[in-house]
């Protein structure tokens, strides 16, 4: 990404000392980079454009949904892939238009559908039987129609993390591969819905080109299949899942995926769509926290407690995620390297950032960031411990700004109420 280290500044992002931001905002602070985020959009949009598709991209806005980053990536041409009522609202909010907008996920509930009928969305990714008739009635009774598309589950093992791969045969997401065709024969006879095509979302951080070659090779047989029935199809959403280098695994290439589209799609004459959201979003974001205290092990490695915690970046707890972690000041990266284990203050031994990790050594006070954290970090925060939302920075060149003032203790409390109706306690 954009990360620097200046002999005199310690760690840049961009050309902003993040020390600089760390002193004024505090910690734990998020620290999103908008040139990031636009060249890694630009990156993508390239790469898909030389391999001479037309392809219309929508962020998936899991990954990062502050309305800050949102509008950077609307201005980037990109569009939006929601999972929510709520991630709809975002987009909407930010001027992201209606027909660059699509729904995807299990269980939309007939308040989200009817937000989407009524905001006239690009279209629906459709999950199962069930969802498309309830879809079909609740456009019919509100006389209108929109397009759907069936999302398939392709029986492909993207050979990802268990938590976070969703197109192998058993697992909650899209439509049996087998069933996908009569049900799209379904949809042409129910009214309220139009099919237009197919999606397929395989997981996330994905490194390779093998799983995607092997599901849009089984998308590109159903659309010929469905075709050979005399059914139209005109979009096939090729979803998300491109994968970061966090540690050492490489990153995924924009143009192998984008040459295993046009492989297995490209000549389909249909136009086609991408739900990129980590591999945009991951390397332009970053964690502020400070060492609370070093805690010393007899005969082992010792312990740096920070002041960010597993309600901050959950990703290390959930999936044992390996993030960067590096001290902020040019002095303290120069340091004598020892081994420690990084953890935070939540009670419980799932908050830990990094076991036996070789870090600079670090004294009580010092400021790290740890890395690769703009996607599925800040969205993913809880308030457990009673610890408030930490802050949120944007920095664009030489400046930055707060996006998101640090939530207070107060405001954590703010909406409760005893059941007298009071809002004091005594
Ligand atoms: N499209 C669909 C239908 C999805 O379910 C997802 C992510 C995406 C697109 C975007 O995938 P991406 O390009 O970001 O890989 N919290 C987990 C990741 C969960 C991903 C869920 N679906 C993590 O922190 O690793």
């Amino acid at each position: 990404p954009d990360l620097s280290l200046d002999a005199h500044d310690g760690l840049l992002f961009e050309q902003v000392p993040l020390e600089t931001i760390a002193h004024h905002v505090g910690t734990p602070c998020w620290v999103m980079s908008s040139g990031t985020l636009r060249k890694r959009a630009a990156r993508l949009l390239g790469a898909m454009e030389a391999a001479g598709l037309s392809v219309s991209a929508h962020f998936a806005v899991k990954a990062n949904d502050h309305l800050a980053v949102l509008r950077i990536l609307s201005e980037c041409e990109l569009g939006a892939d929601v999972v929510s009522g709520g991630e709809l609202l975002r987009a909407r909010k930010v001027g992201i238009p209606a027909s660059k907008i699509v729904f995807s996920g299990v269980g939309k509930t007939d308040v989200e559908l009817r937000l989407a009928l009524e905001e006239r969305i690009a279209q629906i990714n459709v999950e199962s039987v069930e969802e498309l008739e309830i879809i079909s009635a609740l456009a019919s009774g509100m006389d209108r129609e929109i397009n759907i598309v069936l999302r398939v589950n392709p029986d492909v093992d993207a050979k990802t993390h268990a938590k976070i791969t969703t197109g192998v045969a058993g697992n909650k997401f899209g439509i049996p591969y087998d069933e996908a065709l009569p049900l799209y024969r379904r949809a042409r006879e129910l009214p309220g819905v139009k099919a237009v095509g197919y999606a397929v979302h395989i997981g996330s951080q994905i490194l390779t080109v093998a799983p995607y070659r092997a599901a849009y090779a089984r998308i590109a047989e159903l659309v010929r299949a469905t075709r050979a029935e005399g059914l139209a199809v005109s979009v096939v959403d090729c979803g998300g899942g491109l994968g970061i280098c966090y540690r050492d695994e490489g990153e995924g290439s924009p143009d192998a995926w984008a040459g295993a589209i046009r492989a297995e799609l490209g000549d389909l004459d249909v136009r086609l769509a991408i739900e990129p959201g980590r591999w945009i979003a991951a390397p332009a974001g970053v964690l502020l926290a400070s060492v609370v205290l070093r805690k010393a092990v007899t005969g082992g490695a010792s312990f740096l407690v920070l002041n960010a915690a597993m309600n901050d970046l959950l990703r290390p707890s959930l999936y044992d995620a390996w993030h960067g972690i590096v001290p902020l000041s040019a002095r303290d990266a120069m340091g004598k390297p020892e081994v420690v284990s990084v953890v935070g203050p939540v009670c419980e031994s799932g908050d830990t950032f990094a076991q036996a990790r070789l870090l600079p050594h670090l004294q009580r006070g010092a400021h790290v960031a740890i890395l690769d954290t703009g996607a599925y970090g800040a969205v993913m925060s809880s308030t457990y411990n009673a610890r408030p939302l930490a802050a949120e920075v944007l920095v664009d060149g030489h400046t930055w700004s707060v996006i998101r003032p640090r939530q207070t203790v107060e405001e954590l409390w703010g909406n409760e109420r005893f059941p007298d109706g009071s809002e004091e306690a005594a």
